[in-house]
């Protein structure tokens, strides 16, 4: 199916809800859920890019709606399993993309709390026996509720046959199962190593029945990130430093041995603005202008002082 045609079956979603929202308040919904559910779909919408990833959150969050209007209306309702593997470098978004899909999920009344746990190999794996299964539970327990967002998760079978990954690993599956209701499990890492996670453990694939692929950035994309970055902080770049700023990423992208997309942009921007705070005070120039601005001076001590 077309990019296009994907794309329409979302935005329209965006354009109804104020009726749908009227609607509701008649039948006394909680008000609230319904217009926070509208901000956070605004806020998946705004992400640059990712257009795949985009729906596939969108089919989910449909998908989980419609099975909790089947079961009032008294039909028969999946089983919503939505443990997920997530591919990508760093900075493409996967650990945003989990903070809204948690959001969204509470709002569809599918996750309690719909916060997300965000742990690595050493928050789960412990050093003697019983250790690292006791961690990994507690871990689990916090995140109840929610999403436990497992990074890098291939490290996990890394240590061979004596690690206590493998330990950790089986405690996550048992859980998996135990608490498919209340908890979204989410193994998000470098694309290559995931692939190598999952041939390793084949028992793992068919346990996660959605895989998300976050591919990098281009420096398009990149430079629009950076806009909306900027943006959000209320700066704004002046003429010369706005026509700068697609080769400075251009150039910062291709020095990267791994790439880290957004992460270089974020890490560029603040600099920047610190580099204008510097410039502001030396100055003492303090305008609302002055303050917003950000000169093509600063985005390049910005990205020469940038290791
Ligand atoms: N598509 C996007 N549009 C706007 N900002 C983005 C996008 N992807 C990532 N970011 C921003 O880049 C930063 C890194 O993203 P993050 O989700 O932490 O990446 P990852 O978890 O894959 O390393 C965050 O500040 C995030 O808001
Ligand atoms: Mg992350």
């Amino acid at each position: 199916m077309g990019q296009n045609l994907l794309r329409s079956a979302r935005t329209p979603y965006l354009r109804v809800v104020p009726q749908r929202e009227t609607a509701e308040v008649q039948n006394l919904p909680p008000a609230h859920k319904s217009r926070d559910q509208k901000v956070v779909l605004e806020e998946l919408e705004s992400l640059i890019g990712l257009e795949k990833v985009k729906d596939l959150i969108y089919e989910i969050y449909a998908f989980a709606e419609v099975q909790k209007k089947r079961e009032k209306a008294g039909l028969s309702a999946e089983k919503v399993v939505l443990h997920m593997i997530f591919k990508g470098n760093p900075g493409t978004g996967k650990t945003t993309i989990a903070r809204i899909l948690g959001r969204l999920l509470y709002n569809a009344g599918i996750l309690e709390k719909g916060h997300v746990v965000e742990v690595e190999r050493a928050d789960l794996v412990g050093e003697y026996i019983g250790h690292t299964a006791q961690r990994t539970r507690e871990q689990i327990k916090k995140a109840q509720g929610g999403i436990l967002f497992i990074d890098e998760a291939y490290s996990l079978s890394r240590g061979g046959e004596k690690d206590f990954g493998k330990e950790c690993i089986d405690c996550i599956v048992k859980a998996m199962e135990d608490h498919a209701k209340e908890t979204v499990f989410i193994l998000a890492g470098y694309p290559a190593e995931m692939e190598e996670f999952l041939r390793t453990n084949p028992g793992l694939r068919s346990r996660f029945p959605i895989h998300l692929e976050f591919p990098d950035y281009t420096v398009g994309e990149l430079t629009q990130i950076a806009e909306l970055m900027l943006r959000k902080r209320e700066y704004r770049l002046s003429e010369d430093a706005k026509s700068l700023l697609e080769d400075i990423i251009r150039e910062k992208k291709a020095r990267e041995i791994v790439p880290s997309n957004a992460r270089m942009v974020r890490n560029l921007i603040e600099k920047a603005i610190r580099r204008q705070a510097v410039r502001l005070i030396r100055d003492g120039a303090f305008t609302k202008q002055d303050l917003m601005t950000i000169t093509a001076r600063e985005l390049l001590e910005a990205s020469i002082y940038l290791v």
